[in-house]
């Protein structure tokens, strides 16, 4: 390592941990959070330790997650392997913090003292292993363990991007635990912290590691500036709009806001916006200027890092402030309550489809992103020139509608309380969403909008190229499985122990979101998709393989239409709902829904394969006229030779 990159590192970690540190010990000194415990105190050394700890802790998670994802998506082989030193700092750093900080955590829940004896360590494997918390924190560590490992083992471009996604699956178990474990709108608490805290890993950690490695530089500096810009722009918007979200969820009244926790996010809020002013500088004028010496941008860095520790300081000292009380903290739990962590919604109505709503700031935020997105490739194309047809934008932007209302709308919002609902949401995401948004086209656009890179590094562009042209995406989207894991997704889920994964498991709900999005997705893709695909069944196959999904699901349906028995009975069973059909007539109408909703999407597909089919009739006629037409016809006078010859033979003539 330089001299020079020395100082620069130095210098980017004293600027960061100053700013945290000191806002840190201010917070919690002026909000209690290390203040003495009335019960089972575990001494000032775990009170004052923890959140110290816990901030080494955010720091490190963030540049290990920072610096993986500006090596995946800014820079080439040189840049890579200079960054690695960075990630694996940081990594290791995370494990050592993540073990300190489990200890601890488990001496504040068991009040206990740290000891050397058996008792302790089997006592610690108890925590890491039974409580959920425990539990959660274990897995951040483990998560923590492999990092630093992989980090060092491998370096290829490929192993980067793995490593990148393992470190932000790491801060999953952190978005479980904390204030977001024990609130009510559980599923809105940890999709919001999870947002929170990947978009300030990239934002902050990124910075850090561009700071730290690439600010003595000139020429590629530049390069690495903006790209990092453009990763700190999706970053910024993720953070504000999940720490609105988190801090929302957690106030009840305006005079909550006074409260120390209230104090703390409007702190937060105004580093917040004094850094996206920043981003604005940098973007406009500052990095432009980098090639030419101007140190501007570096400067402003520097001083954004100092900020940036500020904002993750009053964060932790936050996560260690008790929340304001909610107005309900003592009324008795309700049924539903107890198993949804959620009250039931109103009587489910008619008009309740279009009123009652359940906000998942999660699925908002990619529908909304997804639509923003689209249209700004879209305008790209515009500005050059280029023609999109705009029935593919249309389809596209009415796609994630869909998706947005059947994640934030009334499918949400009953799903956990009623079968029925449950799968109506399921059709939708699974047939409906997919059948919009594949017309959209949406890797034509990437690939036609986005210029691609010239440097070895790979950006959005070529990482979805090189997806959609794995052995693995070879194999998914082949039509015949595509359409078994379709149809056979549906049995597999609702008859299997994943559907009470998914109902009670937060994790588990997110993934059958994707999943089933996912496997619609390659299924309609398949049939219909214009993106490039390795596959090119021909329109028999894929009407056979349309029908017999329609007959699959047909079976399904009545089959649950038919079932005698209660799928997961003490789920849907004691909810406690006084209103509506009993549980298991709500399951028959479920079925129903299977066989009804997944049809329509069904039909809609059936009628674009014929027309597809239709169009590629006509071309082929047109190719073959032209071809010819350019021959002067020969093929025609060759088969009227042919007629005239077979009307030539003597039995013929006989
Ligand atoms: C509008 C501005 C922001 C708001 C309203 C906000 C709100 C929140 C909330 C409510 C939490 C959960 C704390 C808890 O567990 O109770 C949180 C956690 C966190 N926030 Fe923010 N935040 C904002 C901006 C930022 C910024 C700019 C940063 C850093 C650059 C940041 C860093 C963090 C971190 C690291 C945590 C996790 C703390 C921990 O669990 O130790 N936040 N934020």
């Amino acid at each position: 390592m330089t001299q020079d990159k020395t100082t620069k590192t130095l210098k980017a970690i004293a600027l960061i941990a100053t700013g945290s540190l000191l806002s840190l010990v201010l917070a919690l000194v002026l909000f209690g959070g290390a203040a003495p415990i009335p019960y089972s105190d575990p001494g000032g050394l775990v009170r004052w330790g923890t959140p110290f700890v816990k901030i080494l802790m955010n720091l490190s998670m963030a540049i290990t997650v920072g610096s993986l994802a500006l090596s995946a998506f800014a820079g080439n082989e040189a840049e890579r392997e200079r960054l690695r030193p960075v990630a694996a700092w940081a990594a290791s750093l995370w494990l050592l913090s993540a073990s300190i900080y489990f200890v601890f955590t488990y001496l504040s829940a068991s009040g206990s003292q740290i000891s050397y004896g058996p008792e302790f360590s089997e006592s610690l494997w108890l925590f890491a292993t039974q409580i959920e918390l425990g539990m959660l924190l274990a897995w951040n560590l483990l998560f923590a363990f492999i990092l630093s490992l992989s980090v060092i083992a491998f370096r290829d471009r490929r192993m980067v991007a793995v490593n990148a996604a393992i470190a932000i699956a790491g801060l999953y178990p952190l978005a479980e635990s904390g204030h977001a474990s024990a609130d009510a709108g559980h599923a809105i608490a940890v999709n919001s912290m999870l947002m929170h805290l990947v978009g300030i890993s990239v934002w902050v950690g990124g910075l850090f590691a561009l700071y730290a490695v690439f600010s003595s530089e000139k020429g590629r500096s530049q390069i690495l500036a903006s790209r990092y810009s453009t990763l700190a722009l999706f970053a910024f918007i993720l953070v504000a709009v999940s720490g609105v979200t988190a801090g929302y969820i957690r106030l009840y009244q305006p005079s909550d806001l006074l409260s120390g926790y209230g104090l703390l996010l409007i702190g937060k809020a105004v580093v917040l916006v004094l850094l996206g002013v920043y981003g604005a500088i940098h973007r406009r004028n500052l990095i432009a200027k980098i090639s030419h010496g101007v140190v501007g941008f570096w400067t402003l860095a520097a001083s954004e890092l100092l900020f940036m520790g500020v904002a993750m300081g009053l964060a932790t000292a936050l996560a260690r402030t008790a929340p304001p009380v909610s107005p309900n903290e003592f009324v008795p739990p309700t049924a539903a309550e107890l198993l949804a962590g959620d009250p039931l919604p109103p009587e489910l109505l008619p008009s309740s489809w279009f009123t009652v709503w359940d906000f998942d700031v999660l699925w908002a935020t990619i529908s909304i992103l997804g639509i923003l997105v689209y249209l700004y490739g879209v305008s790209v194309l515009r500005k050059r020139g280029d023609k999109w047809p705009v029935i593919r934008t249309a389809s596209w932007i009415f796609g994630m509608v869909t998706l947005f209302y059947v994640t934030n709308g009334a499918p949400n919002a009953y799903q956990e309380y009623l079968f029925s609902v449950h799968m109506v949401g399921h059709m939708i995401l699974t047939m409906m969403v997919p059948v919009l948004l594949v017309p959209g086209a949406p890797v034509t656009l990437l690939s036609r909008a986005q210029a691609p890179r010239t440097d070895g590094s790979f950006g959005l562009r070529e990482w979805v190229l090189w997806a959609v042209h794995t052995p693995y995406a070879w194999f998914l989207s082949q039509p015949l499985f595509a359409g078994l894991n379709f149809a056979l997704s549906l049995v597999m889920f609702y008859y299997t122990p994943l559907f009470r994964f998914s109902t009670e498991s937060h994790l588990g709900h997110q993934w059958m979101i994707g999943h089933f999005l996912l496997t619609g997705y390659l299924f309609v893709q398949s049939l219909i998709g214009v993106d490039p695909q390795p596959h090119k069944p021909v329109f028999p196959v894929k009407l056979m393989l349309l029908i017999g999904t329609m007959a699959f699901h047909a079976f399904f349906g009545l089959g649950l239409m038919n079932e005698k028995g209660l799928l997961l009975a003490d789920w849907f069973g004691s909810m406690g709902r006084t209103w509506g059909d009993d549980p298991l007539a709500d399951q028959a109408i479920g079925g129903a829904f299977a066989w009804g909703v997944g049809e329509l999407p069904t039909l809609a597909i059936t009628l674009i394969v014929v027309y597809q089919w239709s169009k590629s009739d006509d071309r082929e006629r047109k190719r073959l006229d032209r071809a010819s037409d350019r021959s002067g016809n020969k093929d025609i006078l060759d088969y009227n030779q042919m007629l005239e010859k077979l009307n030539q033979t003597p039995e013929r003539r006989n």
